[in-house]
Formats: structure tokens, sequence, C-alpha cells
């Protein structure tokens, strides 16, 4: 008799680059903002805060899921989790992101953060035991921050257009930023063991403003952080996503850091990304999140397109070229997920 287990769903067996039944599909910022039931669960409660409740992680992880049936959730949290856990003086400001009261700048600076130790994150694991126990075959994916991504806001204090502290400290001290990146690396090798033996089945690397690098500068100065993450990982066997944003000249390097998957933003079809990648690597994306504002009809025209670019890739797993917008109509995400289950259905 056939049954479907966590291992053998569609998400999982195209990261694996298996033949799917249909193209799995879940979108980068599934849950939050675009959803009523969200916005309702969240009122009153700050960002961070909401992150260390498990019953509402739970909660929020599995409303997508529940309401656009994608194939996979994501771990309610955000990349900054794993810095204020061990203390670092942050918080996410809404309407503008993480804010760092005193950025990291010096050599001094560097003590402010110490290794990751799981008790410090118990809620992570609480949430994830939650979480999995109701999604049953559906996976789920973790997640953290890259070392650059986490060092941009880190040594700008804040979001930024055009990083310029970050390198500053690059170029400037190149001793210092290698040491930088590594205790980025150290936590964000922790945080994302912890979720994986937590029960997370996949985990995705957000390093969303790395496309500010040149391939010369990634692969000198920050290359060897991210695959040092992935390699930290490797042992547990579960899929692991390489994303950024704007990585048209740097899809290749995102592979060789380690990376099963790639993902990979609206700027770049599909097949052409997979020429950039090579072989051996699934490929998750593209569809420019404002897309979802056009009528149904130019969705379907633009998902369509994606669909065909990827259609003779061993893996694909749809997905956004960055996350959900908030103004989003959420019934447009579900329409979207319907569309793509059967317009790739193989009729088995
Ligand atoms: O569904 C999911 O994707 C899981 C949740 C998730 C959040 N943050 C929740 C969140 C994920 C995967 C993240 C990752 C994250 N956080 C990234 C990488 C992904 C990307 O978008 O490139 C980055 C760069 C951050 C930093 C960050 N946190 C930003 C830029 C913001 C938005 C600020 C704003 O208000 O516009 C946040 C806050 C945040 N993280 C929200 C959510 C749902 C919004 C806060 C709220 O709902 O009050």
């Amino acid at each position: 008799m056939l049954r479907v287990t966590v291992t053998d769903s569609p998400f999982l067996r195209a990261c694996r680059r298996e033949p799917v039944p249909h193209t799995p599909v879940w979108y980068m910022r599934q849950a939050g903002r675009s959803l009523p039931e969200y916005r309702k669960v969240r009122e009153g409660i700050p960002m961070l805060d909401s992150c260390m409740r498990p019953e509402l992680v739970a909660e929020i992880t599995l409303q997508p899921v529940r309401r656009h049936g994608v194939d996979a959730a994501i771990y309610f949290s955000d990349i900054v989790v794993p810095l204020k856990a061990i203390g670092v003086d942050l918080d996410i400001k809404p309407g503008v992101g993480p804010v760092v009261d005193r950025p990291i700048r010096s050599r001094a600076d560097l003590d402010r953060l110490r290794p990751l130790e799981p008790d410090d994150v118990a809620y992570v694991t609480e949430a994830i035991g939650l979480a999995t126990a109701e999604l049953g075959d559906t996976p789920l994916i973790g997640f953290a921050g890259a070392p650059f991504t986490l060092a941009s806001y880190l040594v700008e204090g804040g979001p930024s257009r055009n990083h310029e502290h970050t390198k500053a400290l690059m170029y400037g001290d190149p001793g210092l930023w290698a040491d930088l990146l590594d205790r980025l690396a150290g936590i964000t090798s922790a945080f994302l063991s912890v979720q994986i033996e937590a029960g997370a089945a996949a985990v995705q690397l957000f390093d969303s403003w790395v496309g500010a690098l040149s391939p010369a500068d990634y692969r000198r100065a920050v290359m060897p952080a991210s695959a040092r993450v992935f390699e930290a990982v490797a042992g547990y066997g579960v899929p692991r996503i390489h994303f950024g944003v704007g990585t048209g000249e740097l899809l290749g390097l995102l592979g060789e850091a380690g990376a099963d998957v790639v993902g990979v933003d609206w700027r770049v079809p599909l097949d052409e990304a997979a020429r950039r990648i090579g072989p051996g690597k699934a490929l998750q994306g593209n569809l420019d999140p404002a897309v979802l504002f056009a009528p149904e009809e130019a969705v379907r025209a633009q998902a369509a397109r994606v669909l065909d670019a990827a259609a003779g890739l061993p893996g694909h797993i749809f997905n956004l070229g960055h996350g959900v917008l908030p103004d989003t109509d959420p019934d447009a995400l579900t329409r979207l997920t319907a569309f793509v289950h059967e317009r790739t259905a193989s009729g088995a």
C-alpha cells in the first residue's frame, strides 16, 4: 500500500531531484501580514515576543498550510532571533525591520557575539515539536540568516540600501571581518542544528542582501563562512536551500557554497539559472511577488512562464523570487497554488 510520508513528500522529492506527482509549492514569508488570521493572533504582541511563544509560533506556522494547501511549512521566526537569544540588544521595528542599538564595528564589539547554546532557544525546540505534530506528512522548513546578511544588520545597526559600514569593515579590516563572519557562522550552524534536531525536514539559509557583492568579493570574503554553515549541518542529511536577492551573478557560487537547492529571484529565468548553477542542484523560485497584484489571468500567464522555464529541470520547487508582500491578496496565493498543482499534475 502506498503511504505518503514526510520523506516521500513532493517537496522533499523535488529537493532530491526525484520525480514528483506535481511541482511542490511554498512561499517565502507565507506566514505573515498578508493573512488576516495572522494579524488577528499577533494583535498587541511585538514581533520578537511572538517568536518566543511556542503555541503562537506553531499556530502561525500552520496558517498558510491550512489556507493555501502549500507543500511545505516554514517555521515562524526571524533571522535575528538567535542574535536576540545570545543577548544582542536589538528589536524588530514594525515597517522598518531589525534595528541594533549599538552596532558592531570594532574588535571589542565581537565579545557581544557569544556562541549559541540549544538552551538559549528552548522555545524553538518546543514550537517545532508542536508544529510538526500537527503538520503530519507536510514537511517543515527551518531557516536562519546567513553570516553576511546578519553582519549587515549588526554592522549598519539596521536595514541598509548600500551596506556602506559593512563594506567598509569588509575591505578595511579583513581580519576582523573574517572573525565576525566566523562567529556568525557558528551561531547560525547551532541555530539550524536545533531546528533539525527538533524535526525540521529541510533548512533554508537566507542571504537576502548578498547580491550587493561582486562574485570575487563573495568568494573571498563571504563564501567560506556560508560554506562552514552548510558543512556543519551536512551530516543530518536534510536538504539545504540557499537563497539571496539580486544574485544573478552569484548563482554558481551559491550552489558551490554547499547547497542542495538554490533559490533564484525573478531576474533570471530558471533555465538560464540552471546553466549558471550547473548540474546536481535543484532550483527554487521564481515568480516576481509583485505579479500577484495583477489580474488573475496575468498571474497565471507569468506562473506558466516560470513552469515552462523549469520544465526540463530534474528538481523544481515553485516559490516567489522573494517574500510575499504584506498587501498581497491571500486568495491570489491560494489560486496560484492550485494552478501550479493542476498544471504540473502527472495524472498518476
Ligand atoms: O513565512 C515565513 O517566511 C516565515 C517567517 C519569516 C519572518 N522573517 C517573519 C517576519 C522569515 C523567513 C523571515 C526572514 C527574514 N527576516 C529575512 C530573510 C528573508 C527576506 O525577506 O529576505 C530578513 C532579511 C529578515 C529581517 C526582517 N524582519 C525584515 C526585513 C522585516 C520586515 C520589517 C517590516 O515590518 O516590514 C522583519 C520583520 C518580520 N519578520 C515580520 C515577519 C512576519 C513582520 C513583522 C510583523 O508582522 O509585525
